[in-house]
């Protein structure tokens, strides 16, 4: 994508983004029509369908060219990567929109043939904006982001994980997932994959590692991380595929290594 029409596109989506946050804002304190999708704690409230709609009804209107993947279904099915995509998750954190009011954001990533070119993550209720083009740095609010530290003993990062990793589950060792834990400085679990990433992209978490997300989960905030110097890989390094759901690892490229090498054992 060229250079002008990177810019013309966030100025676009980022306003669009600011407005949606406020329209949420407006109706924080409004009675929820609260909905379970694919088990009972799962949830879908009116705010994530107006929100969703909010967005696709502007780009198909101003773009009628592009593809829009998303969570709620107002998007399109898509099986190629080929195009502009707007990969929209309305709200990231659904659960602590619901019972705690906070916590949440907006997420788009906007993507041409596979490539992340603009990464937009709004945590609604701070009003603060992470924001990146691809080559041009990744910002917050005003502030731009320093590159991640790239050396840092494990010893010394603060590691983004659920704790239901730690348990017996079908998808990653636990009892290596123990080892890491006890290995690094601490741990946190912020309950959006959105804000996790940013977390990571601001340096404020050095590390975050989880076995499922949707392409809506990760694509702002991929490439936030990618501007700042870290990677995002599938758990076991692999490359993500931005259509599908994928494991995630993001992080600095020495964590990776370490991680993928000693830690991380999928089953
Ligand atoms: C969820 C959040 C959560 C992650 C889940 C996601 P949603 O998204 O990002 O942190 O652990 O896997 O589904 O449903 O609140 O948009
Ligand atoms: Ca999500
Ligand atoms: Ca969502």
């Amino acid at each position: 994508m060229k250079r002008d029409d990177r810019q013309k596109l966030f100025d676009t989506a980022k306003q669009w983004v600011m407005e949606a946050g406020e329209n949420i804002r407006a109706a924080i304190d409004e009675p929820l029509r609260i909905d379970t999708k694919s088990n009972a704690n799962d949830l879908v409230t009116h705010m994530d369908q107006q929100t969703e709609q909010f967005f696709t009804e502007k780009i198909r209107r101003e773009f009628p060219e592009h593809s829009i993947l998303s969570e709620e279904g107002y998007g399109d099915d898509l099986n190629s990567d080929k195009g502009v995509i707007w990969i929209i998750d309305p709200i990231d954190g659904t659960m602590n929109f619901v019972h705690q009011k906070r916590n949440f954001a907006i997420s788009v990533g906007i993507y041409q043939d596979g490539v992340g070119e603009i990464g937009l993550i709004y945590n609604v209720m701070d009003d603060v904006l992470y924001a990146a083009m691809r080559g041009e740095g990744a910002y917050r609010n005003e502030k731009k982001l320093p590159r991640l530290k790239q050396e840092l003993p494990l010893e010394e990062a603060i590691l983004i994980l659920n704790n239901f990793w730690t348990c017996p589950n079908h998808k990653i060792e636990e009892t290596k997932m123990q080892s890491l834990v006890k290995k690094v400085r601490g741990t946190r679990s912020y309950g959006s994959a959105a804000l996790e990433l940013a977390y990571v992209a601001e340096g404020i978490a050095d590390c975050y590692l989880t076995m499922k997300l949707a392409p809506w989960d990760i694509a702002g905030g991929m490439v936030l991380v990618n501007e700042v110097g870290g990677l995002t890989t599938k758990a076991d390094g692999r490359p993500i595929n931005i259509l599908e759901q994928n494991t995630l690892l993001s992080c600095n490229a020495e964590i990776q290594q370490e991680l993928v090498g000693e830690y991380i054992k999928l089953k």
